[in-house]
Protein backbone atom coordinates (compact mmCIF):
# COMPACT_ATOMS: atom_id res chain seq x y z
CA UNK A 1 0.00 0.00 0.00
CA UNK A 2 1.05 3.04 -0.94
CA UNK A 3 2.17 5.24 2.34
CA UNK A 4 -0.11 8.74 0.70
CA UNK A 5 -3.28 6.55 0.44
CA UNK A 6 -2.99 6.29 4.82
CA UNK A 7 -3.74 10.43 4.31
CA UNK A 8 -6.96 10.76 3.32
CA UNK A 9 -8.20 13.35 6.02
CA UNK A 10 -7.92 16.99 5.41
CA UNK A 11 -10.03 19.89 5.95
CA UNK A 12 -11.90 19.80 3.61
CA UNK A 13 -13.47 16.64 4.56
CA UNK A 14 -14.02 17.48 8.25
CA UNK A 15 -15.00 14.97 10.69
CA UNK A 16 -17.40 16.19 13.14
CA UNK A 17 -20.34 15.68 11.52
CA UNK A 18 -19.82 12.60 11.34
CA UNK A 19 -19.05 11.61 14.76
CA UNK A 20 -21.87 10.11 16.73
CA UNK A 21 -20.94 12.73 20.18
CA UNK A 22 -18.64 15.27 20.53
CA UNK A 23 -14.89 15.12 21.57
CA UNK A 24 -14.13 16.81 24.57
CA UNK A 25 -10.86 17.41 26.15
CA UNK A 26 -9.56 15.76 29.34
CA UNK A 27 -10.83 17.57 32.08
CA UNK A 28 -8.87 20.38 34.33
CA UNK A 29 -8.43 17.73 37.44
CA UNK A 30 -6.29 15.54 35.02
CA UNK A 31 -3.49 17.92 34.46
CA UNK A 32 -3.12 19.41 38.55
CA UNK A 33 -3.66 16.23 40.64
CA UNK A 34 -0.30 15.14 42.08
CA UNK A 35 -1.91 11.64 42.86
CA UNK A 36 -3.14 10.64 39.49
CA UNK A 37 0.41 12.26 37.85
CA UNK A 38 2.17 10.12 40.46
CA UNK A 39 -0.10 7.07 39.72
CA UNK A 40 -0.35 7.87 35.82
CA UNK A 41 3.65 7.73 35.39
CA UNK A 42 4.57 4.86 37.36
CA UNK A 43 1.38 2.84 35.28
CA UNK A 44 2.34 4.05 32.12
CA UNK A 45 6.43 4.45 32.14
CA UNK A 46 6.93 1.81 34.16
CA UNK A 47 5.08 -0.56 31.17
CA UNK A 48 5.97 0.57 28.03
CA UNK A 49 9.14 1.70 25.70
CA UNK A 50 10.25 5.03 26.84
CA UNK A 51 12.00 7.16 24.20
CA UNK A 52 15.02 8.97 26.01
CA UNK A 53 16.60 10.59 22.69
CA UNK A 54 19.30 9.95 19.63
CA UNK A 55 22.17 7.31 19.33
CA UNK A 56 23.44 9.78 17.61
CA UNK A 57 24.19 12.00 20.29
CA UNK A 58 26.31 9.45 21.53
CA UNK A 59 29.05 8.69 18.94
CA UNK A 60 32.19 6.85 20.51
CA UNK A 61 32.78 4.16 23.13
CA UNK A 62 31.90 5.51 26.64
CA UNK A 63 29.58 8.96 25.45
CA UNK A 64 26.73 8.51 27.78
CA UNK A 65 23.85 10.75 28.40
CA UNK A 66 21.62 10.29 31.50
CA UNK A 67 17.86 10.31 31.78
CA UNK A 68 14.71 9.55 33.80
CA UNK A 69 12.46 6.29 32.37
CA UNK A 70 9.40 7.88 34.51
CA UNK A 71 10.85 9.19 38.00
CA UNK A 72 13.75 6.41 37.69
CA UNK A 73 17.07 7.90 37.25
CA UNK A 74 19.28 6.00 33.94
CA UNK A 75 22.19 6.01 32.29
CA UNK A 76 22.66 5.32 28.65
CA UNK A 77 26.22 4.10 27.49
CA UNK A 78 27.45 3.79 24.03
CA UNK A 79 29.66 0.45 24.32
CA UNK A 80 33.18 -0.74 23.07
CA UNK A 81 31.44 -2.84 20.67
CA UNK A 82 29.14 -0.31 19.04
CA UNK A 83 26.25 -0.97 21.01
CA UNK A 84 23.99 1.40 23.27
CA UNK A 85 23.31 -0.34 26.67
CA UNK A 86 21.14 1.15 29.52
CA UNK A 87 21.58 0.87 33.37
CA UNK A 88 19.94 1.89 36.56
CA UNK A 89 21.78 5.31 37.20
CA UNK A 90 22.89 4.30 41.00
CA UNK A 91 25.87 2.99 42.95
CA UNK A 92 25.52 -1.17 44.18
CA UNK A 93 26.77 0.17 47.51
CA UNK A 94 24.90 2.54 48.87
CA UNK A 95 22.77 4.38 46.01
CA UNK A 96 24.64 7.43 45.17
CA UNK A 97 23.76 8.62 41.30
CA UNK A 98 26.66 7.57 39.68
CA UNK A 99 26.78 10.22 36.98
CA UNK A 100 25.26 13.65 35.87
CA UNK A 101 24.61 15.04 32.81
CA UNK A 102 26.12 13.80 29.48
CA UNK A 103 29.48 13.17 28.33
CA UNK A 104 32.36 10.92 27.70
CA UNK A 105 34.20 8.13 30.04
CA UNK A 106 36.36 5.56 30.61
CA UNK A 107 34.86 3.70 33.70
CA UNK A 108 32.13 4.44 35.83
CA UNK A 109 33.11 5.88 39.41
CA UNK A 110 30.87 6.57 41.94
CA UNK A 111 31.88 9.85 43.96
CA UNK A 112 31.52 8.43 47.30
CA UNK A 113 33.70 5.72 47.85
CA UNK A 114 35.09 4.76 44.50
CA UNK A 115 33.41 1.86 43.83
CA UNK A 116 34.21 1.42 39.74
CA UNK A 117 32.32 0.02 37.01
CA UNK A 118 33.54 -0.98 33.54
CA UNK A 119 31.18 0.89 30.61
CA UNK A 120 29.10 -2.31 30.68
CA UNK A 121 28.28 -1.98 34.02
CA UNK A 122 30.30 -4.66 35.85
CA UNK A 123 31.72 -3.67 39.01
CA UNK A 124 35.43 -4.01 38.91
CA UNK A 125 36.78 -1.67 41.48
CA UNK A 126 36.12 -1.70 45.16
CA UNK A 127 38.37 -0.08 47.52
CA UNK A 128 39.20 -1.29 50.81
CA UNK A 129 37.84 -4.66 49.67
CA UNK A 130 38.99 -6.84 52.50
CA UNK A 131 35.77 -5.51 54.42
CA UNK A 132 33.24 -7.06 52.15
CA UNK A 133 32.37 -10.99 51.13
CA UNK A 134 34.39 -11.99 48.02
CA UNK A 135 31.20 -13.18 46.66
CA UNK A 136 29.10 -10.47 47.58
CA UNK A 137 31.51 -8.29 45.27
CA UNK A 138 32.46 -10.37 42.04
CA UNK A 139 30.47 -10.57 39.49
CA UNK A 140 27.72 -7.82 40.36
CA UNK A 141 26.28 -5.47 37.75
CA UNK A 142 24.51 -2.63 37.69
CA UNK A 143 21.19 -3.05 37.08
CA UNK A 144 20.32 -3.47 32.77
CA UNK A 145 17.81 -2.21 31.37
CA UNK A 146 16.12 -3.37 28.14
CA UNK A 147 17.12 -1.12 24.83
CA UNK A 148 16.32 -0.50 21.10
CA UNK A 149 17.26 1.99 18.77
CA UNK A 150 14.47 2.77 16.53
CA UNK A 151 15.49 5.14 13.38
CA UNK A 152 18.04 6.52 15.21
CA UNK A 153 15.86 7.11 18.78
CA UNK A 154 16.75 5.21 21.79
CA UNK A 155 13.51 3.58 23.53
CA UNK A 156 14.35 2.16 27.04
CA UNK A 157 12.00 0.08 29.06
CA UNK A 158 11.72 -1.87 32.31
CA UNK A 159 9.84 -4.59 30.80
CA UNK A 160 11.76 -7.07 28.54
CA UNK A 161 8.76 -9.00 27.78
CA UNK A 162 7.52 -6.19 25.19
CA UNK A 163 6.89 -6.69 21.27
CA UNK A 164 10.13 -4.86 20.19
CA UNK A 165 9.26 -0.99 18.90
CA UNK A 166 10.42 -1.92 15.37
CA UNK A 167 7.54 -4.36 14.77
CA UNK A 168 5.14 -2.19 16.94
CA UNK A 169 5.54 0.71 14.69
CA UNK A 170 5.64 -0.95 11.41
CA UNK A 171 3.16 0.85 10.28
CA UNK A 172 5.20 4.00 10.78
CA UNK A 173 8.12 2.88 9.45
CA UNK A 174 6.89 2.60 6.04
CA UNK A 175 5.45 6.16 6.01
CA UNK A 176 9.06 7.29 6.63
CA UNK A 177 11.28 4.79 5.25
CA UNK A 178 12.18 6.98 2.50
CA UNK A 179 13.74 9.65 5.06
CA UNK A 180 16.41 7.42 7.00
CA UNK A 181 16.22 9.05 10.20
CA UNK A 182 18.63 6.82 11.24
CA UNK A 183 21.40 8.38 9.54
CA UNK A 184 20.26 12.17 10.21
CA UNK A 185 23.11 14.32 11.71
CA UNK A 186 22.27 14.99 15.38
CA UNK A 187 24.18 18.67 15.75
CA UNK A 188 21.73 20.72 18.15
CA UNK A 189 20.61 18.52 21.02
CA UNK A 190 19.23 20.05 24.63
CA UNK A 191 19.07 17.49 27.52
CA UNK A 192 17.82 19.81 29.98
CA UNK A 193 14.89 22.48 29.46
CA UNK A 194 12.24 22.85 32.25
CA UNK A 195 8.89 23.56 31.15
CA UNK A 196 6.29 24.48 33.62
CA UNK A 197 3.48 22.24 32.61
CA UNK A 198 1.97 18.84 32.69
CA UNK A 199 4.03 16.46 30.39
CA UNK A 200 0.26 15.38 28.85
CA UNK A 201 -0.22 18.81 28.11
CA UNK A 202 3.09 19.40 25.94
CA UNK A 203 2.64 16.19 24.39
CA UNK A 204 -1.31 17.23 22.89
CA UNK A 205 0.12 20.30 21.95
CA UNK A 206 2.55 18.60 19.73
CA UNK A 207 0.41 16.53 17.97
CA UNK A 208 -2.34 18.70 16.60
CA UNK A 209 -1.53 21.81 14.13
CA UNK A 210 -4.63 23.60 14.60
CA UNK A 211 -2.92 25.92 16.60
CA UNK A 212 0.44 26.41 13.83
CA UNK A 213 -1.25 29.19 12.56
CA UNK A 214 -2.59 31.32 15.75
CA UNK A 215 0.34 30.63 17.93
CA UNK A 216 3.88 30.04 15.14
CA UNK A 217 3.38 33.49 14.03
CA UNK A 218 6.82 34.10 14.05
CA UNK A 219 8.25 30.83 13.17
CA UNK A 220 7.00 28.49 11.05
CA UNK A 221 3.28 29.05 10.83
CA UNK A 222 2.99 31.28 7.47
CA UNK A 223 5.20 27.93 5.57
CA UNK A 224 3.03 25.79 7.47
CA UNK A 225 -0.30 26.71 8.20
CA UNK A 226 -3.28 25.03 9.63
CA UNK A 227 -5.25 24.89 6.72
CA UNK A 228 -2.63 22.79 4.63
CA UNK A 229 -3.33 19.64 7.66
CA UNK A 230 -3.22 16.27 6.43
CA UNK A 231 -3.98 13.79 8.64
CA UNK A 232 -2.88 9.70 8.63
CA UNK A 233 -4.16 6.55 10.06
CA UNK A 234 -6.14 6.72 12.56
CA UNK A 235 -6.17 3.84 15.27
CA UNK A 236 -3.07 2.96 15.96
CA UNK A 237 -2.61 1.95 19.20
CA UNK A 238 1.19 3.18 19.31
CA UNK A 239 1.61 6.11 17.27
CA UNK A 240 -0.01 8.92 15.71
CA UNK A 241 1.29 10.96 12.60
CA UNK A 242 -0.24 13.90 10.07
CA UNK A 243 0.97 16.49 8.33
CA UNK A 244 1.60 20.28 8.74
CA UNK A 245 2.54 20.44 5.08
CA UNK A 246 4.13 23.30 3.16
CA UNK A 247 2.50 25.98 0.86
CA UNK A 248 3.41 25.53 -2.52
CA UNK A 249 5.75 28.84 -2.26
CA UNK A 250 7.46 27.74 0.47
CA UNK A 251 8.24 24.20 -0.56
CA UNK A 252 12.08 23.31 0.80
CA UNK A 253 15.08 22.48 -1.97
CA UNK A 254 15.24 19.14 -1.49
CA UNK A 255 18.38 16.76 -1.40
CA UNK A 256 17.17 13.56 -1.29
CA UNK A 257 16.21 11.75 -4.13
CA UNK A 258 14.53 9.15 -3.12
CA UNK A 259 11.32 11.28 -1.83
CA UNK A 260 8.46 11.74 -3.76
CA UNK A 261 6.05 14.59 -4.04
CA UNK A 262 3.98 14.00 -1.08
CA UNK A 263 7.09 13.66 0.87
CA UNK A 264 8.38 16.65 -0.60
CA UNK A 265 5.32 18.56 0.52
CA UNK A 266 4.72 17.38 4.29
CA UNK A 267 6.04 18.11 7.29
CA UNK A 268 5.16 14.85 9.20
CA UNK A 269 4.07 15.24 12.98
CA UNK A 270 4.44 12.11 14.69
CA UNK A 271 3.98 11.07 18.02
CA UNK A 272 5.16 8.12 20.04
CA UNK A 273 3.25 7.21 22.95
CA UNK A 274 3.86 7.98 25.58
CA UNK A 275 6.20 10.59 25.52
CA UNK A 276 8.22 10.52 22.07
CA UNK A 277 7.70 13.49 19.45
CA UNK A 278 9.47 14.02 15.95
CA UNK A 279 8.81 16.10 13.22
CA UNK A 280 10.37 15.07 10.03
CA UNK A 281 10.79 17.37 6.81
CA UNK A 282 13.01 16.41 3.84
CA UNK A 283 15.79 18.70 4.97
CA UNK A 284 15.71 18.02 9.14
CA UNK A 285 13.77 16.28 11.97
CA UNK A 286 12.36 18.52 15.22
CA UNK A 287 12.08 15.98 17.93
CA UNK A 288 11.62 15.93 21.91
CA UNK A 289 11.61 13.35 24.32
CA UNK A 290 9.55 14.57 27.52
CA UNK A 291 10.64 13.41 30.74
CA UNK A 292 7.91 13.82 33.69
CA UNK A 293 9.21 15.63 37.00
CA UNK A 294 6.20 17.00 39.25
CA UNK A 295 2.53 17.19 38.12
CA UNK A 296 3.25 20.69 36.35
CA UNK A 297 6.94 20.22 35.30
CA UNK A 298 8.58 18.33 32.84
CA UNK A 299 11.89 18.11 31.07
CA UNK A 300 12.15 18.48 27.71
CA UNK A 301 14.79 17.25 26.30
CA UNK A 302 14.61 18.16 21.93
CA UNK A 303 16.71 18.57 19.40
CA UNK A 304 17.21 18.74 15.86
CA UNK A 305 18.96 16.62 13.12
CA UNK A 306 19.93 16.97 9.95
CA UNK A 307 19.51 14.71 6.91
CA UNK A 308 22.60 13.53 5.55
CA UNK A 309 21.48 14.28 2.00
CA UNK A 310 21.25 18.22 2.46
CA UNK A 311 24.21 18.10 5.13
CA UNK A 312 26.68 16.44 1.97
CA UNK A 313 24.54 18.62 -1.01
CA UNK A 314 23.62 21.11 0.29
CA UNK A 315 25.84 24.82 -1.07
CA UNK A 316 26.24 25.80 2.58
CA UNK A 317 25.06 23.59 4.71
CA UNK A 318 26.54 25.25 7.97
CA UNK A 319 24.36 28.59 7.73
CA UNK A 320 21.50 26.49 6.98
CA UNK A 321 22.01 24.65 10.10
CA UNK A 322 22.04 28.06 11.84
CA UNK A 323 18.92 29.43 10.12
CA UNK A 324 17.03 26.09 11.26
CA UNK A 325 17.98 25.92 14.48
CA UNK A 326 16.83 29.43 15.16
CA UNK A 327 13.44 29.44 13.82
CA UNK A 328 12.80 26.41 15.52
CA UNK A 329 14.19 27.79 18.92
CA UNK A 330 11.69 30.10 18.46
CA UNK A 331 8.95 27.71 17.58
CA UNK A 332 9.55 25.88 20.88
CA UNK A 333 9.48 29.19 23.20
CA UNK A 334 5.79 29.41 21.47
CA UNK A 335 5.07 26.28 22.23
CA UNK A 336 6.79 26.93 25.66
CA UNK A 337 4.95 29.71 26.25
CA UNK A 338 1.22 28.24 24.90
CA UNK A 339 1.47 24.88 27.31
CA UNK A 340 2.27 26.96 30.49
CA UNK A 341 -0.27 29.14 29.93
CA UNK A 342 -2.71 25.66 29.52
CA UNK A 343 -1.29 24.36 32.83
CA UNK A 344 -2.15 27.54 34.59
CA UNK A 345 -5.59 27.84 33.40
CA UNK A 346 -6.18 24.74 34.34
CA UNK A 347 -5.39 25.29 37.59
CA UNK A 348 -9.03 27.42 38.01
CA UNK A 349 -10.22 23.59 38.48
CA UNK A 350 -13.06 23.39 36.60
CA UNK A 351 -15.42 20.48 36.42
CA UNK A 352 -16.27 21.50 32.75
CA UNK A 353 -14.35 19.79 29.98
CA UNK A 354 -12.76 21.52 26.95
CA UNK A 355 -13.56 21.00 23.35
CA UNK A 356 -11.47 19.02 20.78
CA UNK A 357 -11.87 19.80 16.98
CA UNK A 358 -12.21 16.60 14.53
CA UNK A 359 -10.12 16.11 12.74
CA UNK A 360 -7.69 18.35 13.95
CA UNK A 361 -7.34 17.63 17.43
CA UNK A 362 -8.23 14.11 16.92
CA UNK A 363 -5.10 12.47 17.65
CA UNK A 364 -5.18 14.16 21.10
CA UNK A 365 -8.08 11.83 22.18
CA UNK A 366 -6.53 8.93 21.10
CA UNK A 367 -2.88 9.80 23.28
CA UNK A 368 -6.05 10.15 26.05
CA UNK A 369 -7.71 6.74 25.34
CA UNK A 370 -3.84 4.77 25.66
CA UNK A 371 -3.31 6.82 28.71
CA UNK A 372 -6.52 5.46 30.29
CA UNK A 373 -6.05 2.15 28.82
CA UNK A 374 -2.69 1.79 30.30
CA UNK A 375 -3.65 3.42 33.66
CA UNK A 376 -6.39 1.19 34.44
CA UNK A 377 -4.71 -2.03 33.32
S1 LIG B 1 27.77 4.66 47.43
FE1 LIG B 1 28.93 4.31 45.67
S2 LIG B 1 30.83 3.69 46.43
FE2 LIG B 1 29.66 3.99 48.22
FE1 LIG C 1 3.57 24.01 18.06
Amino acid sequence: MSHSKQFNYTLDQPLAPNFPSRMVASKQQTFTDPDLFRNQVSSIFDHDWVMVGRAGAMPNPGDYMTAFLGQRPIIVMRQPDGSIRTMANYCLHRYVKLLEGSGSTKSIVCPYHCWTYKLNGELVGVPEREGFRPEDIEGIALEPIATEEYLGYVFVSLRNDLQPVSERLQNLSLILKNFELDGYEDRHVVHEELWNANWKLIYHNFIESYHTTYTHTKSIGPANPTKLVEYGPIGDPNFTIHSNSYTHENQPDIYNPQLDDDERRRFYVTGVFPNGLVAVEPNFVWWMALEPKAVDKTNARWGISFSHHAMKTMPDAEKFVEEIVSVIEIATTEDKEMVERMQAGANFGSEKAGLLHAPLELYIKEFDDYVMRLSSS
